[in-house]
This record gives C-alpha cells, sequence and structure tokens, in this order.
C-alpha cells in the first residue's frame, strides 16, 4: 500500500547471467523444525544466497526476515521482508525506541551512522516519513550506504534512517520493501532493492520468486532473478496483476481471488465462484475479491460480510476473538482459492491456523478448552480505500508467487511444501517473455499486460557498484538462522533440540505462531483483527 507497509515475506535472491540470488528463509521457531533437512542455504557457483526467517519474537503475529549489513564496516541488520512497500529502512542507534531495553526494543538491530565511514546522507530528516497499516511509524533523513545481501555487498544504496519510531507492536525492527519504487515513501524516487540487483546486473529484470514453505518448516526461500521449479507444482499460472483502482496503473501486486471453496472435515463447500479477473472485481457487480499479496501481512483479510456470511459458518469452532483450540490445525479442513480464474491454491488449515504465545513468556497461551490456543487467519475486514484487501503469509506459505515487476504480472503455482528437492533453479531473462522462454515444459505463456506500468527510476546505474563481500550475510542452515534470542523456548525445550521429536510439539513451536505481547494495544488494530487484538494485543501487521 502507498506509503503502508505490511509485513514479512520469504524470499530468495537470483542473479543474473552468472549468477541468482537467494536467501532461504527459516522459520520463527527452531523448535518448529520437523526435518533434520537443512533448508537454510542453497549455494550454486556464482549465486547469491543468505538466510531468510519466520520467527515469532521478532514478529507481529509472523513475518518473515533476512539479514543484511549496512555501512563500512558492516552492521548486521535483521529486516522484515516486505511486498507491501517500497522502501528499506533501518532503525537508528539514535531512536528513542531503540535505547529502551527490554522485548520491545529495536529487535533487528540498530544502525549507527558514524560509525560507518561511508554513510552519506542524501536527503535530511524527515525526508523519510512512513506509516504502515497497523499505525506505525517511521521518520528520519534518506541516506547512502554500502549494503549487503547473501553475497554481494552494492554501495550508494539509498535507504530510509528511522530516527523516530513509534511502532504499534512494541518493538521496532527495520523492513526491506519490494514493491514498486513509485510507492516509495518520498517524492524523490530513488532505486529500491529490486531495482538496485537489476540494475547492478545482479538479476536480469526486477523479479524474485517466493516460497514460504510449511508453516512447521524451518526456512523457505526467495530467489531473486530466477524460479526454483523444484519448489512448486503442477505448472505457474502467468496473471496480469491488476491496476491500482486510483492511480490505473501498476504499482501493487493486486490480483483477484475469483472462486473459493472450503472443505471442512472432510466435506467442500463452495463459497462463490464466477468472479472475473478484471478491474470489475473492484466493483460490487463481481463476487471477486481483489487482494494484495503482501508478506509483511499474516493473516488474509476478507470482507466482514463475507467472513459472516461465508466464512463464520463453517468454522463455528472459531470464537469471537478470531481463536480456537489449535486441534484444528489437524482436522481434514483447507480452503481453495482460484487466482484470476486460472490457478488453485489449497491451503490446509494448519497454515491458517497457527498457535499463539505470550510475548513476555514465550509461553503458549492455553484456550478455555484446556489445549493452545490458535488464531484463525482469515479475519474480517473492511477494503481499504483503495479496493483491495491483503493476503498474507497464512495464505502465501501454500503458494509459490513470482513477483514480476517489469512485466506486472505475478506467477503463482502451488508450492511443494516440505520439499527435499534439491533446488532447480532456472535464471529469467529481461523481457516479456522472460518466465515463458526459461520454462521448457508446457506454459500457458504471459500475456502482455495492457496496463501501464509505475514508472521506475531510468538512470541510476551508473552510481552503483557490486563486490562479492567476504563472506555471506546470513549464511546458515536450520536453526542456526534463527537468532538465539528469537527463539521460542517452551515447555524445557530447547532449539537445539528440534531435530527430534519435534513433530509431536509441533503444534507448541509452530512456525506460524503469533506471539501475544504483554500489553494492550487495544484501538491500534484494522477493523477485524480488532476484536483479536484487543482483547490478547496480538500483532498483526497489515
Ligand atoms: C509438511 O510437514 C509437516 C510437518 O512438519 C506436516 O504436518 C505437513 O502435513 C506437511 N505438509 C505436506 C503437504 O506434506
Ligand atoms: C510525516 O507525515 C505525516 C503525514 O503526512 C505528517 O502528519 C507528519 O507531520 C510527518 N512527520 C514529520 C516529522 O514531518
Ligand atoms: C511517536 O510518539 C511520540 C510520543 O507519543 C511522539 O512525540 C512522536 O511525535 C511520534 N512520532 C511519530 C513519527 O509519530
Ligand atoms: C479449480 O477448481 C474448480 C473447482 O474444483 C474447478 O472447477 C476448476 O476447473 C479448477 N481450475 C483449475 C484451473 O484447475
Ligand atoms: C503473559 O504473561 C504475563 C506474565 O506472566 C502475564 O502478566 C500476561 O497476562 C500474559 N498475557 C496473556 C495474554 O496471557
Ligand atoms: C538522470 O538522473 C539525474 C540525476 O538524478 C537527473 O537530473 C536526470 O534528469 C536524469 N535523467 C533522466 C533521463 O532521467
Ligand atoms: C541473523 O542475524 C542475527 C542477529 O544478528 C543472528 O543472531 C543470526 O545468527 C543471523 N542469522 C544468520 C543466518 O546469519
Amino acid at each position: 500500500m502507498r506509503t503502508t507497509a505490511s509485513l514479512a515475506a520469504p524470499l530468495l535472491l537470483a542473479a543474473s547471467v552468472h549468477a541468482l540470488p537467494e536467501l532461504s528463509i527459516s522459520k520463527r521457531d527452531a523448535k518448529l523444525a520437523t526435518s533434520n533437512v537443512a533448508r537454510g542455504l542453497v549455494r550454486r557457483a556464482g549465486t547469491v544466497t543468505t538466510n531468510v526467517y519466520d520467527i515469532l519474537t521478532y514478529s507481529t503475529g509472523g513475518a518473515y526476515y533476512a539479514n543484511v549489513t549496512v555501512g563500512t564496516p558492516p552492521q548486521d541488520q535483521v529486516v522484515i521482508l516486505d511486498t507491501g512497500s517500497s522502501d528499506l529502512y533501518f532503525d537508528a542507534s539514535t531512536a528513542a525506541a531503540c535505547e529502551s531495553t527490554g522485548p520491545y526494543s529495536c529487535r533487528g538491530g540498530i544502525f549507527t551512522p558514524k560509525d560507518s565511514s561511508t554513510y552519506t546522507v542524501v536527503d535530511a530528516s524527515p525526508a523519510f516519513n512512513t506509516s504502515f497499516g497497523d499505525g506505525s511509524t517511521a521518520v528520519g533523513p534518506f541516506a547512502e550506504d554500502i549494503v549487503g545481501i547473501g553475497n554481494v555487498r552494492i554501495d550508494n544504496v539509498q535507504f530510509g534512517v528511522a530516527q523516530d519510531v513509534n511502532s504499534t507492536t512494541g518493538y521496532a525492527i527495520g523492513l526491506m520493501g519490494l514493491g514498486y519504487s513509485e510507492n516509495e515513501a518520498t517524492q524523490h524516487i530513488y532505486p529500491n532493492m529490486p531495482e538496485v540487483l537489476r540494475d547492478t546486473g545482479v538479476i536480469n529484470s526486477r523479479l524474485y520468486s517466493v516460497y514460504l514453505n510449511d508453516v512447521g518448516e524451518i526456512s523457505g526461500t526467495i530467489l531473486f532473478g530466477g524460479i526454483d521449479t523444484s519448489k512448486y507444482t503442477g505448472e505457474l499460472a502467468t496473471l496480469d496483476i491488476l491496476p491500482d483502482y486510483i492511480t490505473s496503473e501498476v504499482d501493487q501486486f493486486i490480483t483477484t481471488v475469483t472462486s473459493l471453496s472450503a472443505t471442512v472435515n472432510g466435506a467442500t463447500t463452495s463459497l462463490f465462484s464466477g468472479g472475473t479477473n478484471s478491474i470489475l472485481a473492484y466493483g460490487n457487480s463481481d463476487e471477486a475479491l481483489p487482494v494484495l499479496l503482501d508478506t509483511g501481512s499474516s493473516a488474509w483479510s476478507v470482507p466482514t460480510d463475507y467472513y459472516n456470511q461465508l466464512i463464520a459458518p463453517l468454522f463455528t469452532y472459531v470464537d469471537q476473538e478470531g481463536l480456537c483450540s489449535c486441534s484444528h490445525q489437524d482436522d481434514d479442513s483447507s480452503m481453495t482459492l482460484t487466482f484470476g480464474a486460472k490457478i488453485n491454491i489449497t491451503v490446509p488449515a494448519r497454515e491458517f491456523i497457527v498457535p499463539i504465545y505470550n510475548s513476555t513468556t514465550d509461553d503458549p497461551i492455553t484456550y478455555t478448552d484446556g489445549t493452545q490456543a490458535c488464531a484463525f487467519m482469515i479475519v474480517a475486514a473492511e477494503p481499504t480505500g483503495e479496493g483491495f484487501q491483503t493476503l498474507g503469509d497464512a495464505m502465501l506459505r501454500s503458494m509459490y508467487v513470482v513477483f514480476d515487476l517489469d512485466n506486472g504480472q505475478l506467477s503463482i503455482a502451488q508450492a511443494a511444501v516440505n520439499s527435499t528437492d534439491a533446488p532447480s533453479i532456472v535464471t529469467i531473462p529481461a523481457g516479456t517473455s522472460g518466465i515463458a522462454s526459461a520454462i521448457s515444459t508446457s506454459y500457458s505463456g504471459a500475456a502482455t499486460n495492457t496496463w501501464s506500468i509505475a514508472a521506475e527510476v531510468q538512470n541510476a546505474t551508473a552510481s552503483f557498484s557490486v563486490s562479492t563481500a567476504q563472506s555471506t550475510i546470513g549464511e546458515a542452515t536450520g536453526t542456526a538462522a534463527v537468532p538465539a534470542d528469537a527463539q521460542i523456548s517452551s515447555g524445557g525445550e530447547t532449539a537445539s533440540s528440534s531435530g527430534s521429536g519435534s513433530s509431536s510439539t509441533s503444534s507448541k513451536g509452530a512456525a506460524a505462531g503469533l506471539v501475544v505481547p504483554g500489553m494492550d494495544w487495544s484501538g491500534v488494530w484494522v477493523t477485524g483483527t480488532a476484536v483479536m487484538m484487543a482483547t490478547l494485543g496480538a500483532g498483526l501487521m497489515m
């Protein structure tokens, strides 16, 4: 959303001709790891690789994170990966929020500009001034410095420095927005990470593929510049991105859910069908729901009337607060969403019914029936003024999504969750037939998007240079990818014990669990999530 971030997405990087940067994503809770297969790192000659992980206590309900560095010498930072916003920013060491200690401080690290010899301010505070869907704000200057991601270091990368951070989640964390640069929180559009990676030749076009993986898996990936054919089943379906309702141009990752069915305890019900993949979806005459594919959101927000009339009657065990017993994770239940009238994605209950924790104690929250409490991650909310709602990690975990900014398209397939196959990375060339030319099997091909695509910065190439990092940033596998202080420990288990017996405890440590902060943030949440939030203070970034 314009000047609005939602949170979290898993990302891989892929480089161009010689290299695709690939990041693996690990899940929030190391205890959740249910296999010994190390997924944290995928190495290929000439590729850029680092970990991306998803951890509970850094998150407002499940965000996906990557390690990057900034400055000379490099300062480590953890950033949320967000397809719903467009700026990279770090929290400044001088931010008041970062000076406080405790569980709500700057969890992703702090950036100290004066300790970097290569730091320059390009636009003084408050040039960077952003607000997010959950009410969080960040204000400061725009600066340039060397940013490291995977095994590349790129100089003169512009980013915001959040000197004044107000986080509704209680703690602050930096963020990497992966949307169109036109939606940056500034009038002076600059090349953001997808553009910088393209401009430096690390990747051929502004394209990346996101694989969040199963809720219980420790890692997923984001691959810049390519696709990994081992991480989905069936074929990719390419959809033109829906233009923005207000600007009439493609500038956010909006598509349509044209049909929806639910299976509850084995019985399947069609909830709606026949929606069209067009801007008619913005109107009341078409049942299709315009959705923003947003790794920065943990839930799927649906209109209140859809929720009340279609969803709630089927999932009768979900209470007024949007909670239920985690026992329902294991039901023979799922949702099947049709995107763009072209591709069906089935999402098992375990991906959208996720455990919640007390962020003060890290203990699981007990439900009224004595079992562990879970949050139902399909929530009622009113659409924004821009006519769409966010479809977040709860659904994205079951999807493999190629975000193709250059062509204004999204390519979607059913994710091959828990995949143990060796990565099969295909570099995508630039141009309208990029994906089609990279896929040898039958592929329906990309339609040419007839909508105009948001303008980008045209001539910034000269100011960048890219070099190989001395050591790959964030390189680790499995639990090692997750910062120790971000790992949930409960019931005496430790993160390092995840290799054995963890499947029996997966409901305790589910990667998608929400942290329930020990504070009341009532009033800050959007409609729908407000109910649960007001009660528990659980954070969901929208
Ligand atoms: C993935 O693994 C988890 C256990 O970690 C299991 O519960 C789930 O059913 C698996 N999903 C698939 C599609 O195999
Ligand atoms: C940031 O932007 C908001 C919204 O435009 C504005 O109200 C606020 O005053 C700005 N903050 C600063 C420090 O300029
Ligand atoms: C953050 O909150 C403080 C205290 O309420 C306020 O003084 C400051 O202006 C806020 N900053 C922003 C960017 O909203
Ligand atoms: C999606 O599922 C519906 C309902 O089962 C089916 O009619 C339709 O053919 C499927 N579409 C695709 C593209 O598989
Ligand atoms: C979380 O734990 C703290 C400390 O025990 C407690 O005061 C608080 O009520 C708990 N919150 C919830 C939602 O259980
Ligand atoms: C290139 O960038 C410079 C500096 O930002 C700007 O003045 C110039 O207008 C740009 N040229 C084009 C063709 O965009
Ligand atoms: C990511 O950064 C955190 C905090 O600096 C660190 O604890 C963790 O080990 C890092 N992960 C990797 C994979 O480097």
